[in-house]
Order: structure tokens, then C-alpha cells, then sequence
């Protein structure tokens, strides 16, 4: 049975559409633990466009389930993974001008470049996992980089059309079958939903799956009736004395 890694970053994503404090990531891991996560997963991109380094330094504090940190393959961020130590390390691509993550990583172009900083993490205990699609040639470089994990980009099927889908989860089925000959072990996600998830879960040896924005977009739509509600009624009984403004002692 594949576990659930929930990634948070949606989360950090409307606190920094207004610089604010609220909506925190931390507190929401803790929720998610409670809802029956199995990990927590956030991206700290180079542009720190939505997770901040002090969520990452807060959630390794926090999280009791484990913490997987997506990252640019980059000495920046190794340094920050191999100073907070999380359970887990995903190497993703990364580019600025992209909404979220495109493809997977090119493990096979960047094979001397990678497997120094693949070999560095684990050497301080923190298991690396590659975000690769289901490809042989990449799955290949992903196991001569040492890596003992790929995460498979499910992106391409999430988007396709229905009448593509099952091409696309044959190729994923297949990828993962092979990765686990080569002794690779399986996590997928991107673009995973409550309707397209169930044929993922179901692939054998699929070992964690990390999913997103769908859950945080449910978490939205369960819980804005009552938030409206909550605040319809301060509009409408305003209290007279409310606490704050008035001096302290
Ligand atoms: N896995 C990786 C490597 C990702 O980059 C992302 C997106 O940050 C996810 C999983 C989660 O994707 P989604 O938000 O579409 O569920």
C-alpha cells in the first residue's frame, strides 16, 4: 500500500501573495499529520516564491512524520539540506519562469554534476530521491548517480486525455517495474487529484505518493462554509469591547 507525502507549499503559496504571516505551513503540517499524512513535503525554490527557508528550519523542528525537501540541484541548497537534515532529499528541475515543476530532472545530462551532491547527502544520512520521468536511459542514470530513490513524474498523465491515460499509466507501470529490478525504490507525483489518483496508488511496489495542490484546493472548498460563516457572524455582532487596541496593564 503506497503512503501519502502532502506537500504544503500551496499553503505558503497565498500567505506570500500577500507577504503576510497567515496562512503559516507549519501549523498545517501538523493538521496534515492529523488528517493521516504520512510525510511532509515542501519545495524551498531558488526564488523562495512560496516555502521561506524559516518554514523548512520550523517543519524539521515540527513534523513528526518525515520531512521530504524538494530542491533544485544546486550547492545552495545542498548546504541548506545537509544543514537541517530532513528525512528525505527530492532533486527536482527547476526553472524561474515556470508555474510549477516541468518535467523531470535531466539525471542523464547532468550525471557528473549530480552525483557528487547525491553522494555528499547520503553521506550525512539523508537518502536522495530523483524526480525523473518514466524513462530507461533516466532511470539508469538515476541508479549510476547512487541515488536510492526516484519520485516518477506523473505530470504527463494527470494531463493527458482520458483516452491517453492508460498509455500513460502503462508507461509509468513499466517505469516503476524496471526502476525496482534495478533496485530502485518508487515514489511518484505531480498533478496527482482526488479522480486520477487511484490507478497510481495501485501500481505495485509504488511506494509514497506526493500530492498537493489538489488537497489544499479540497481543504479550500471544505472549509470556506464555515470560515464565512465564522466571520459573517463578527460583521454582524461586532463585539463593542474587542480586546486588541486598548493599553496594556
Ligand atoms: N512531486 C514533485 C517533485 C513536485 O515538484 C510537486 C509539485 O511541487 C509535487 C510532487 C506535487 O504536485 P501537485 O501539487 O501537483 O500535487
Amino acid at each position: 500500500m503506497a503512503s501519502l507525502g502532502v506537500n504544503i507549499d500551496h499553503i505558503a503559496n497565498i500567505r506570500q501573495a500577500r507577504r503576510t504571516v497567515e496562512p503559516d505551513p507549519v501549523p498545517f503540517a501538523l493538521l496534515a499529520e492529523l488528517g493521516g499524512a504520512d510525510g511532509i513535503t515542501v519545495h524551498l525554490r531558488e526564488d523562495r516564491r512560496h516555502i521561506q527557508d524559516r518554514d523548512v528550519e520550523l517543519l524539521r523542528q515540527t513534523v513528526r512524520s518525515r520531512l521530504n525537501l524538494e530542491m533544485a540541484a544546486t550547492l545552495e541548497m545542498v548546504e541548506i539540506a545537509l544543514a537541517v537534515g530532513p528525512d528525505m532529499v527530492t532533486l527536482v528541475p527547476e526553472k524561474r519562469e515556470e508555474v510549477t515543476t516541468e518535467g523531470g530532472l535531466d539525471v542523464a545530462g547532468q550525471l557528473s554534476g549530480l552525483t557528487p551532491m547525491v553522494d555528499r547527502l547520503q553521506q550525512q544520512g539523508i537518502p536522495v530521491s530523483l524526480f525523473v520521468d518514466a524513462e530507461t536511459s533516466q532511470l539508469e542514470a538515476c541508479r549510476s548517480s547512487g541515488a536510492r530513490w526516484v519520485e516518477l513524474h506523473t505530470g504527463t498523465y494527470a494531463e493527458a486525455p482520458w483516452t491517453e491515460q492508460p498509455h500513460e499509466l502503462a508507461r509509468i507501470t513499466e517505469g516503476a517495474a524496471i526502476a525496482r529490478q534495478m533496485g530502485l525504490r518508487v515514489n511518484a507525483g505531480h498533478g496527482l487529484t482526488y479522480q486520477n489518483v487511484e490507478p497510481i496508488a495501485a501500481i505495485p511496489g509504488m511506494e509514497e505518493l506526493n500530492i498537493g495542490h489538489t488537497i489544499v484546493a479540497r481543504a479550500v472548498a471544505v472549509g470556506l462554509q464555515q470560515a464565512v460563516r465564522e466571520m459573517k457572524a463578527l460583521v454582524q455582532n461586532p463585539r463593542l469591547d474587542p480586546l486588541f487596541g486598548q493599553a496594556l496593564g
